[in-house]
């Protein structure tokens, strides 16, 4: 079976309905992301984060995987997928994704504060109450807080996301203006033989200078086009 690898930013779920972080009207434009999503900004003002964090959870319960992630789910009948994601939105397992590796975290999961990336101490929300509150303790004491990983803080899961790579026949970019790193430099560790697709519908900076099939279109209708044009074409 051929190996594909795919990286996914917030544009997978724009068609879900959930906001981007850049690029006029994101949640980085209309909100102070050094109180929100860094460490220093929840030891400042947990309460804070911990409702952000509350409210994004609560509005991802009400919308759905959309066709997008539905495709990149069904690549896996003919093809071995792994799906490295920078979101925290759990829509690519709910499409049916078997393999996704979240760098950033996962907004439906909580962990300690003391140590966020225990896994010990990492377990999933129920969706009858999803809010964290002060006083909401890890089984290490701690304060509970969003599984995400914020700025500044390390992003355990790269490893994985390297070591998925091995073997890998096509590797394809959707979503995502490629501005966070490490999760941006993921590209430079696929081998220059292997073709590199990218789904967006605007002009995306890419900070290498290997030949890139743009695929100028939204997820869903760009995932058809890699799927038809592509993929369905590989020896
Ligand atoms: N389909 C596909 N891509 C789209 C769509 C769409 N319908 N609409 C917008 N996009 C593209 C935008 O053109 C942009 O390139 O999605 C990308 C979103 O970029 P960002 O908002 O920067 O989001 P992302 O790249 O995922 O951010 C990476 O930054 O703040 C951190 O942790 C956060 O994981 C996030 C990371």
């Amino acid at each position: 079976m051929k190996r594909i690898v795919i990286l996914t930013g917030a544009g997978m779920s724009v068609e879900s309905g959930l906001a981007t972080f850049r690029g006029g009207n994101g949640l980085w434009d209309n909100l102070p992301v050094e109180q929100i999503a860094t460490p220093e900004g929840y030891r400042a003002n947990p309460s804070l984060v911990l409702d952000f964090y509350n409210k994004r959870r609560r509005e991802l319960l009400t919308v759905e995987p959309n066709d997008g992630h539905r495709l990149v789910a069904s690549l896996e009948e003919k093809f071995s997928v792994t799906v490295v994601t920078q979101n925290v939105d759990d829509l690519h397992e709910r499409a049916g994704s078997t393999h996704v590796i979240h760098l950033h975290g996962e907004l439906m999961k909580a962990c300690s504060s003391r140590e966020p990336q225990n896994l010990d101490y990492v377990f999933t929300l129920p969706s009858a109450d999803t809010d964290l509150k002060l006083g909401d303790l890890a089984a290490d004491g701690s304060q509970l807080r969003p599984f995400i990983v914020w700025f500044g803080e390390a992003v355990p899961r790269m490893d994985d996301a390297i070591e998925a790579l091995a073997g890998v026949d096509a590797f394809a970019i959707i979503g995502t203006s490629l501005n966070v790193y490490p999760a941006a430099s993921l590209l430079s560790f696929v081998p220059r033989s292997i073709p590199v697709y990218l789904i967006d519908p605007n002009e995306v900076t890419v900070n290498s200078n290997r030949s890139i099939v743009a695929i100028r279109k939204g997820a869903s209708e760009g995932m058809r086009v890699l799927i038809d044009e592509y993929l369905n074409k590989m020896e």
